[in-house]
């Protein structure tokens, strides 16, 4: 049944062609003296769909950028494609980082390059390939993502949704073996979240790529998970398929999925701090006599 054994599955294999594809061993990580992930191990195996959930300010971008060696890791091993990749040379990281695709959780597209400029850069970076190839390219991943059309349009003038879809694009221009996506549907409406549910579904299922999403929308977990991690308290605290996490004991799970206010998982000192920050702006917002969001 789920249980912590069951988060350590994908860590059975070799790390090889056929055996886990990314295996996290016993990662701790802290800012300063703030504790926020300990012991945390799971594993993913090639091809999966491994959805990490867990409460707002849990560690789970922080997990994701430790797994694609943009945060340091304070004690445990990451491995990818079988290699360790806490304490990895800057060249050989990089070597691995063309492996791997990314969907940021802000987006983070170059404001001041196209759609099309934005999809073709990693493949500048990486590849010998040439502009008019690259440019081809560039059109492909776009309409894989349903934005034909749209290469000359600059990123501040897309929609919410059509910038996630960009950030697909681009995630997806060197054919990664795998795609790490940090909360892709947030900020979405219903019908287009599940529009990107079945795009992440897609590539999955026709790339073959290996999948780790990031979220806390559980209808999108659900639907895209073959495999789901909660993280709580620093720790993951449950594992399983969707069915045992519907199905879970564990309270802090049932309160996730249900939403409840009442339960193990409280707001507090964040909750506190989050209050005293928004009433520090509204009070700076009254003397200066306009909205501190008003941006002229
Ligand atoms: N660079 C940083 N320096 C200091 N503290 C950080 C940093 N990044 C994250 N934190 C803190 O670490 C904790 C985990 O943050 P993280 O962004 O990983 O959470 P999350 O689970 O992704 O939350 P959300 O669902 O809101 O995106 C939070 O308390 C956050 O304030
Ligand atoms: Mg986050």
């Amino acid at each position: 049944m789920a249980n912590e054994a069951e988060a350590l599955r994908g860590l059975q294999g070799e790390g090889g062609a056929e055996g886990s594809i990314i295996r996290v061993e016993n990662v701790s990580k802290s800012y300063g003296d703030k504790p926020v992930l300990e012991n945390v191990s799971f594993g993913i195996s090639r091809g999966e769909r491994l959805v990490i959930m867990g409460g707002s300010g849990c560690g789970k971008s922080t997990m994701l950028k430790m797994m694609t060696g943009l945060e340091p890791v304070n004690a445990g091993a990451i491995n990818l494609f079988g290699r360790n990749i806490v304490g990895l040379d800057a060249e050989s990281m990089d070597a691995i980082r063309t492996r791997f695709g990314v969907l940021f959780q802000s987006g983070a597209l170059f404001g001041s390059m196209t759609v099309s400029e934005n999809v073709a850069f990693p493949m500048q970076e990486h590849t010998a390939l040439a502009p008019s190839v690259i440019d081809i390219m560039a059109r492909m991943k776009l309409a894989m993502v349903g934005l034909s059309g749209y290469e000359d349009k600059m990123p501040s003038t897309l929609s919410g949704g059509q910038a996630k879809r960009v950030g697909l694009a681009r995630a997806i221009a060197l054919d990664p073996e795998i795609i790490f996506y940090d909360e892709p549907t947030s900020g979405l409406d219903p019908v287009t979240a599940a529009h990107i549910d079945g795009l992440i579904l897609d590539l999955s299922r026709k790339l073959k790529v290996t999948s780790v999403v990031v979220t806390h929308d559980m209808v999108s977990a659900f639907k895209i998970a073959d495999r789901i991690v909660m993280l709580h308290n620093r720790r993951v605290v449950e594992s399983g398929t969707p069915d045992e996490i519907r199905n879970s004991a564990n309270p802090a799970v049932q309160q996730f999925i249900r939403g409840e206010i009442e339960g193990p998982m409280t707001m507090g000192q964040e909750q506190e701090e989050l209050e005293k920050e928004l009433l520090a702006s509204a009070a700076g917002a009254v003397k200066s006599g306009r909205p501190w969001w008003y941006p002229w």
